[in-house]
């Protein structure tokens, strides 16, 4: 449903973030390769992968932890809409401070910084510390996260997000350890490509972009073209230097 006085949110992506059909795809039959029964999806924001993954493993259940009631919503219509709103629950709640799990499948897509309370650059180490003790033993994590695919200079920095920082990610290979480091062994390793930051990251934009066009002179259009513009100006800046890597891991006991 659209609220003609705001910019519509987010009707132009599938995911919330780079990730193409193709990829969802290959990653579900993985995931579900090992026949979970329970599915947590930390930060789910409004779970499409987890309403895939349970369409692929009909025993499932699943729970999915966000604090955007939006979302959550959009979820739950998500679900109806599948024939899945048995079996699964969307709960508004802090990853960080929620007591769930474990889970067969815990997804923590995009979400790292929900699950930890550190600040870069260890907050990808302090997430999976916490996925390790939220997966159940032979079970599956799939771990959505940012990494530099090459060091960023300062200039780049300063045209990023707010405070951004050399030290709020590691490279790939440093990703990687850092998952082995928490207890995992790593069963696939992916990262987003070109064609994918592209989709999502205009389809992220192209809401707001036809809003404003139509428009020019609404009360929020000032900010909200102010907002949009600060976006484009980052994400056309970490193009190529920001990547996304989806790692599908393994606990070791
Ligand atoms: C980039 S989105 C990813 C959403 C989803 N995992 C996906 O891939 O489509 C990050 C999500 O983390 C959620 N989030 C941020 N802080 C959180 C917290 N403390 N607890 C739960 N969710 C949180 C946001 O609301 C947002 O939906």
């Amino acid at each position: 449903m659209t609220d003609p006085d705001r910019p519509p949110r987010f009707t132009r992506l599938v995911f919330h973030g780079p990730l193409s059909e193709a990829r969802a795809d290959r990653i579900v039959r993985r995931l579900v390769r090992t026949g979970p029964a329970t599915v947590l999806d930390i930060g789910c924001g409004w779970g499409e992968l987890t309403l895939r993954v349970l369409e692929a493993a009909p025993g499932a259940t699943a729970v999915g932890l966000d604090l955007d009631a939006e979302d959550l919503e959009r979820g739950r219509r998500g679900a109806e809409a599948r024939g899945l709103a048995g079996r699964v629950e969307f709960v508004r709640a802090s990853a960080a401070e929620a007591a769930r799990g474990p889970a067969d499948l815990v997804l923590c897509v995009g979400s790292g910084h929900a699950l930890a309370s550190g600040e870069p650059p260890g907050h990808a180490a302090g997430a999976l510390s916490k996925l390790r003790r939220l997966v159940s033993p032979g079970g599956r994590v799939l771990f959505g996260e940012g990494f530099w695919q090459r060091a960023p200079t300062t200039a780049e920095l300063a045209r990023m997000w707010p405070g951004a920082s050399a030290d709020d990610h590691p490279d790939l290979a440093g990703l990687v350890d850092t998952a082995v480091a928490a207890g995992f062994r790593p069963e696939w390793i992916e990262t987003a490509n070109e064609d994918e930051w592209e989709e999502f990251e205009s389809g992220y934009l192209a809401d707001v972009e036809e809003w404003l066009a139509v428009h020019p002179d609404h009360p929020l259009a000032a900010e909200t073209r102010e907002r949009a513009d600060r976006h484009r100006a980052a994400w056309l800046t970490y193009r190529g230097v920001l990547g996304m890597a989806y790692l599908t891991l393994i606990p070791t006991p």
